[in-house]
C-alpha cells in the first residue's frame, strides 16, 4: 500500500480527520404518505417501517423523525376518491393541505415541509398528466400543477417538489407563484427522474400504478445520460433551485456528472424500491441492514449528492450521531 494511505489509515482520529466525504443530517428528506381520514396509521406491506398517516397522525411520523434528528420532509397524497382531472391535488381542503396545517400549527418552523406536486396519486387513471385523446397532455396539465403547487405553499408549505416530468413545469410553478406573492418559495425539480421498476413499492404505497400503459412517454429511459443533463440544464433556466436525481443507486453516474457540470445543489431521491431490496435482503438473513443503509447513503454523497431524501432518513440520522457515518 502507498505509504501516505497507509498513514492515513492508521488511526481512528485520523481516519475521521480525513475522510473525503461529509454528511450530515441537516442535509436529509424524510418521505411521508398522507391519506384522507383520521386515527390512521397503517403499516405499508411494500414498505416496512412506513406508514400511511392522516393528516392528524402524521404529528406523530415526524415527531418521530424529529427526535431521531431530522426535520425536512416530503409530503405525498393519497385522497378518498380519484377523478381523471385529480381535483384532489388542488383542492384547498385536500389531504396534503390539511397536513401541512396540522403539520405547522403543532411545530411552526422546527420542521421544513415539502410537498411532492403530481396528478398520478389523485388520478383515476394513475398517470402525471390530464389525459387527452389517449395520452397523457402536457400542456392542459401545466395549470394543475400550478394550482396544486400554489395551494400547498397557502396551506403552509415552504418547498414544493414538482414530480410528474411534464416539460415546463418549472416554469409554470414559478409564474403562479411569483404572481401570488410567494417570490421566496424555492421549487425543487425533479429534473432528472428516469422511468424506473424501483418505483414498485411507492405505487403501492401511493396507490398511483397507472391503469393503463406505462410513463415512459414522460420519464426518462435509463440508456440515457446526456438526456438528464439537458433537462436539468432546462429546469434550471426556468427557475429551479434545487435538482432531483431519481432513483440514485443505479444512478450515480447521472448523479456526479450533475454535481461536476451543474452550480446547483443536487438532491438524490434513494427510492422505494432501494429501500425495499435492502429490508428484504436484510429480513432474509442475507445482508446486514444497518451495514449496507449506511454505506449506500454515504456512496450516493460521494458521488456528488448534496440532499438524500430517503426512507431511511431516521436511522442515517442515528448513524450520523452515533459517529457510525459522517
Ligand atoms: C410521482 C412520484 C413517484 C415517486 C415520487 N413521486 C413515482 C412514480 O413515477 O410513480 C417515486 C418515489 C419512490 O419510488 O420512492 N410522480
Ligand atoms: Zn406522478
Amino acid at each position: 500500500m502507498e505509504a501516505r494511505t497507509r498513514r492515513l489509515r492508521s488511526n481512528e482520529a485520523l481516519r475521521r480527520l480525513s475522510r473525503e466525504t461529509r454528511v450530515s443530517a441537516d442535509s436529509l428528506i424524510y418521505p411521508l404518505f398522507v391519506r384522507q381520514g383520521s386515527g390512521i396509521e397503517e403499516a405499508l406491506a411494500t414498505f416496512p417501517g412506513q406508514f400511511r398517516y392522516s393528516p392528524d397522525t402524521v404529528v406523530r411520523g415526524v415527531d418521530e423523525a424529529l427526535q431521531a434528528g431530522v426535520r425536512s420532509f416530503i409530503l405525498f397524497g393519497i385522497p378518498e376518491d380519484k377523478d381523471d382531472q385529480g381535483c384532489g391535488a388542488y383542492d384547498h381542503n385536500g389531504v396534503v393541505q390539511q397536513a401541512l396545517r396540522q403539520l405547522r400549527a403543532g411545530f411552526g418552523d422546527d420542521v421544513y415541509l415539502i410537498t411532492d406536486v403530481c396528478l398520478c396519486e389523485y388520478t383515476s387513471h394513475g398517470h402525471c398528466g390530464l389525459i387527452v385523446d389517449g395520452r397523457v397532455d402536457n400542456d392542459s396539465t401545466l395549470p394543475l400543477l400550478a394550482a396544486t403547487a400554489l395551494s400547498h405553499v397557502q396551506a403552509g408549505a415552504d418547498m414544493v417538489a414538482p414530480s410528474g416530468m411534464m416539460d415546463k413545469t418549472v416554469a409554470a410553478l414559478r409564474t403562479a407563484l411569483d404572481a401570488n406573492g410567494h417570490i421566496d418559495t424555492p421549487v425543487m425539480s425533479y429534473a432528472a427522474k428516469y422511468s424506473s421498476a424501483f418505483y414498485g413499492p411507492f405505487r403501492v404505497a401511493a396507490d398511483s400504478t397507472p391503469q393503463f400503459g406505462d410513463r415512459r412517454s414522460y420519464q426518462m429511459d435509463y440508456h440515457n445520460q446526456k438526456e438528464a443533463l439537458k433537462r436539468i440544464q432546462a429546469d434550471l433556466e426556468e427557475g429551479a433551485d434545487i435538482i432531483i436525481v431519481k432513483p440514485a443507486l443505479a444512478y450515480l453516474d447521472i448523479i456526479a456528472k450533475a454535481a461536476e457540470q451543474v452550480l446547483a445543489p443536487i438532491a438524490a431521491y434513494s427510492v422505494g424500491g432501494e429501500y425495499a431490496m435492502i429490508k428484504a435482503a436484510a429480513a432474509a438473513g442475507m445482508v446486514d441492514e444497518y451495514a449496507i443503509l449506511c454505506e449506500s447513503a454515504v456512496s450516493i454523497y460521494r458521488a456528488g449528492a448534496d440532499i438524500l431524501i430517503s426512507y431511511f432518513a431516521k436511522e442515517l440520522a442515528g448513524a450520523i450521531r452515533k459517529g457510525d457515518i459522517g
